[in-house]
């Protein structure tokens, strides 16, 4: 008992989440996270559960991480929850996916609201049903006035369709002589894509141990820090998405020069 008394006195107290959250705070945050959530699948099959039961827990991880991104001032989260590739699942798993957006905005908009987080999507609107779209148009409708945390839903998208349009844009545009070829640069072409209005993400996070990005923000990655992790979605804590911002604090980014 004395032993124990004497150890536990020696310990240190161990640092808080808050505590964490403060010291991160001290060094540059990225302006603009990215996260491919996966392992939903996994993390079900692990339980001998429905695979819809994983991305039922998945809801609640994205609820935690955009609070906690919000408290550390990351301008942007985008979150893929589902690509344009996604639709070969069974209709049964392609349905629930098509009643999460619902599901998690009639929970969690009156949070998000009061926490001045601001809803987006990017993504193809025309093969979503109704009821999805609805239910993320009243979403950045109740949230277009907010100046926080803007909180991006990839959601039927995929890069590779993204840019093509953007191409087939940029010609039209030249065609009409709206624009002339020698202006498209950089960043005239980055005006034709989905994230016209942000930054490109600074930090890509993908859960479940894939090492791929999946057709996801191709252009916008290009100089992005990756952080990949084998932990779940289901699984990603606060204290995860604070280990994924400590190691983004810890690169030494270049963008080519020395
Ligand atoms: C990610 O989890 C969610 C979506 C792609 C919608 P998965 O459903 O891909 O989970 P795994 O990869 O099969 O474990
Ligand atoms: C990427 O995950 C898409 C989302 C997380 C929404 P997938 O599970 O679809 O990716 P692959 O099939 O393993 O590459
Ligand atoms: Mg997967």
């Amino acid at each position: 008992m004395l032993n124990r008394i004497k150890r536990w006195k020696n310990q240190k107290p161990a640092s808080t989440l808050r505590d964490r959250v403060e010291q991160i705070k001290k060094l540059p945050i990225p302006e603009h996270v990215a996260i491919i959530m996966d392992g939903n699948g996994r993390w079900a099959k692990k339980r001998a559960l429905p695979r819809i039961a994983g991305h039922h827990e998945g809801m609640k991880v994205v609820r935690k991480t955009t609070k906690l991104a919000n408290e550390l001032g990351v301008k942007t989260l985008t979150l893929y929850a589902f690509s344009t590739e996604n639709w070969k699942r069974p209709k049964n798993e392609v349905e629930y996916l098509m009643k999460l957006p619902e599901e998690f905005l009639g929970t969690f908009l009156p949070e998000l609201i009061e926490e001045n987080v601001q809803v987006k999507m990017m993504g193809y609107k025309e093969r979503l049903p109704v009821h999805t779209l609805r239910a993320i148009q009243k979403a950045m409708d109740d949230t277009k006035d907010n100046n926080g945390l803007v909180l991006n839903f990839a959601l039927n998208y995929g890069s590779r369709a993204e840019i093509l349009d953007a191409v087939k844009r940029v010609l039209n545009d030249c065609q009409s002589g709206i624009m002339e070829i020698d202006q498209l640069n950089e960043s005239a072409f980055s005006s034709y894509l989905m994230t016209s209005d942000m930054a490109d993400p600074d930090l890509l996070i993908r859960t479940s141990g894939e090492i791929r990005l999946s057709n996801f923000m191709l252009w916008q990655l290009a100089y992005s820090e990756f952080w990949f992790t084998d932990v779940l979605w289901p699984d990603f804590s606060e204290e995860h998405f604070l280990e994924a911002i400590e190691g983004f604090q810890s690169r030494q980014r270049r963008f080519g020069g020395i």
